[in-house]
């Protein structure tokens, strides 16, 4: 089965399309099979990230059923065991695609055949955007250090788990919990979800352990991007605790990505940062993001077996 990570961030400009095309090469580098998807489709960039100028076919091949299936789409990048399904498009309204063009396209990622599938995100809490995080395993959320980045990102990471509950509670089924929750506790809905997940637990018992199963299955992490020199090194730690704290959800820090012009050089140049400047602190900030990635789906693994023992 494939590993899906959907990579977002609250604010435009943030690094997801950076992070999300390296991570991707030095996945592939390490020998996984690994996909990267082009999912911010009015404003697809990823293949200039990793140097395809021209990706020959795109996603949007797939929704206008010019391509038969979705991995007909894929096109490989120069690192072996990469590929790409470009988001680039002609079509203008593509970025707003029809309820069962999206369905139609998410039941095809589920299905793909990779060991890592990488879903570059559009910034911000829209609810199109936020259907991405319910394909997928993981959340790796994006920030810069900047305070407004940091308040644009716990409101996404805050939409996403609030829906995963409306994933397993239907809404019938949330109003009155809701209205219970009030009683019982004013801020449990708006601002606790792990207080309204409790109350499931108590009122409905069944429908409290799927939920839970269901918020444990998905794997909340956060990456700080563009740190500078005079930034503190432990603000991304610090904002895991907070949104720890706040929302009750185990939320992990894959690490911080320092600040380089480099990035800029290797975007206008249309080449990959880590193949173009594997020595610079960055290209070892992104190696060493891998790596707690990858060890942090080996733990999980060895978490929900054992759940999984328990539970039968
Ligand atoms: N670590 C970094 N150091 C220096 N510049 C960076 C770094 N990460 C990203 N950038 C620069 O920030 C800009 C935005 O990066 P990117 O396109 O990856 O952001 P994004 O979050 O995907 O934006 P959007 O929401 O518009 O898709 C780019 O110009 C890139 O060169
Ligand atoms: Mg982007």
């Amino acid at each position: 089965m494939s590993n899906i990570w959907s990579i977002g961030g609250g604010k435009g400009g943030s690094g997801k399309s950076f992070f999300a095309g390296n991570l991707g090469i030095l996945l592939a580098r390490k020998g996984y099979r690994t996909l990267l998807i082009d999912a911010d489709l009015g404003a697809a960039n990823l293949h200039t990230i990793i140097g395809i100028p021209h990706p020959e076919k795109s996603i949007s091949d797939f929704i206008n059923k010019k391509a038969g299936t979705l991995e007909e789409t894929a096109v490989p990048a120069s690192t072996p065991n990469l590929f790409l399904i470009s988001g680039a498009m002609n079509n203008l309204d593509i970025a707003n695609l029809a309820y069962e063009q999206k369905m139609r396209l998410m039941r095809n990622i589920a299905r793909l055949p990779y060991e890592y599938i990488l879903l570059d995100l559009g910034a911000g809490t829209s609810f199109n955007t936020i259907d991405y995080f319910m394909i997928s395993h993981a959340g790796i959320f994006v920030t810069t250090p900047e305070p407004t980045s940091i308040e644009n990102i716990y409101r996404l990471i805050r939409s996403v788990y609030f829906r995963k509950i409306r994933q397993v509670v239907k809404t019938h089924d949330f109003r009155i919990l809701t209205e219970e929750a009030g009683k019982r506790n004013s801020s449990a809905t708006v601002s606790h979800p792990d207080v309204f997940l409790q109350m499931v637990k108590e009122l409905d018992p069944e429908k409290g352990d799927t939920l839970e199963r269901e918020l444990q299955a998905f794997q909340f992490k956060l990456t700080l991007n563009q740190l500078r020199k005079q930034d503190n090194p432990k603000t991304g730690e610090l904002i895991c605790k907070i949104i720890e704290r706040h929302l009750g959800l185990k939320m992990s820090f894959a690490g911080n990505i320092s600040f380089d012009d480099h990035v800029h050089d290797s975007v206008c140049r249309k080449v990959s940062f880590v193949d173009c400047y594997p020595y610079t602190q960055t290209a070892l900030d992104l190696r060493e993001c891998c790596r707690t990635l990858l060890e942090d789906v080996e733990k999980h693994a060895i978490v929900q077996a054992v759940q999984k023992r328990v539970d039968a």
